[in-house]
């Protein structure tokens, strides 16, 4: 039997991926030992693992090179990859969100807004100029969007939102919310085709386990 393939995300997800497949059987003991190796195996259901940064789990899901991968939804909003999102995680949920200063609160709909900061911008590009029909300048940075909107680099900004602490620390609130985040399994088009037996008999036990913790 040939291995499946399967990508984790790193960091956030990193944790919350391996506890939920050692939960349905899946040996991650080698995934756990700190060390530079960069692939993992789990003989026995011949599964092999490897550990990549958010963004590149669905390009290695896409191009095959993974059958499997489990990353966050904004990831997949941001990188619009053609593959298949077979299941809702539930886990490291959060709101993709526009936020803004407080004095902008309830004032959305009849603001203009010249310039948006965020780490996503195509999910800004397509709430902006899609959805609300506005041309703005989408600035992209790579963390610690809420400095933008405090320094005056922008007005708004598009980031996630878990608990609120960072927004409301920085004197911000959400302005409106984009989408409802967590963490999805995705798999390659043809490996669902091919390994449609062992793909949907672990999409079954992940399922099962899921609705157990709601
Ligand atoms: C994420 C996100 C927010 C923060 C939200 O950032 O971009 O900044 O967490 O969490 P909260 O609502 O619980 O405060 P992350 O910690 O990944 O750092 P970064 O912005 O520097 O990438």
């Amino acid at each position: 039997m040939r291995y499946l393939t399967m990508a984790l995300s790193k960091g956030r997800l990193a944790e919350l991926s391996i506890d939920l497949l050692e939960k349905v059987g899946i040996d991650c003991t080698e995934l756990k030992q700190k060390s530079r190796k960069l692939i993992f195996t789990d003989e026995k259901n011949r599964i092999r693992f490897f550990l990549a940064k958010p963004a590149d789990v669905p390009i290695y899901v896409e191009y095959g090179a993974a059958d499997i991968g489990i990353v966050g939804k904004d990831t997949l909003l941001e990188e619009g990859r053609n593959l298949y999102e077979v299941l809702n995680l539930k886990f490291a949920a959060c709101k993709m969100c526009v936020a803004g200063p407080k004095d902008l609160e309830g004032k959305m709909d009849t603001l203009t807004i010249t310039r948006v900061a965020t780490k996503y911008p195509e999910i800004a590009k397509e709430y902006f100029r899609h959805k609300r029909r506005e041309s703005v300048e989408i600035i992209k940075l790579s963390g610690s969007v809420e400095l933008a909107p405090l320094v005056g680099l922008s007005e708004v900004i598009v980031d996630l939102v878990e608990t609120g602490k960072t927004l409301k620390e920085n004197g911000l609130v959400v302005l409106d919310t984009i989408a409802d985040i967590s963490a999805r399994l995705i798999v390659n088009r043809v490996s669902m085709k091919m390994e449609s037996e062992r793909i949907n008999s672990l999409i079954i036990d992940l399922r099962r386990e899921i609705e157990k913790e709601e």
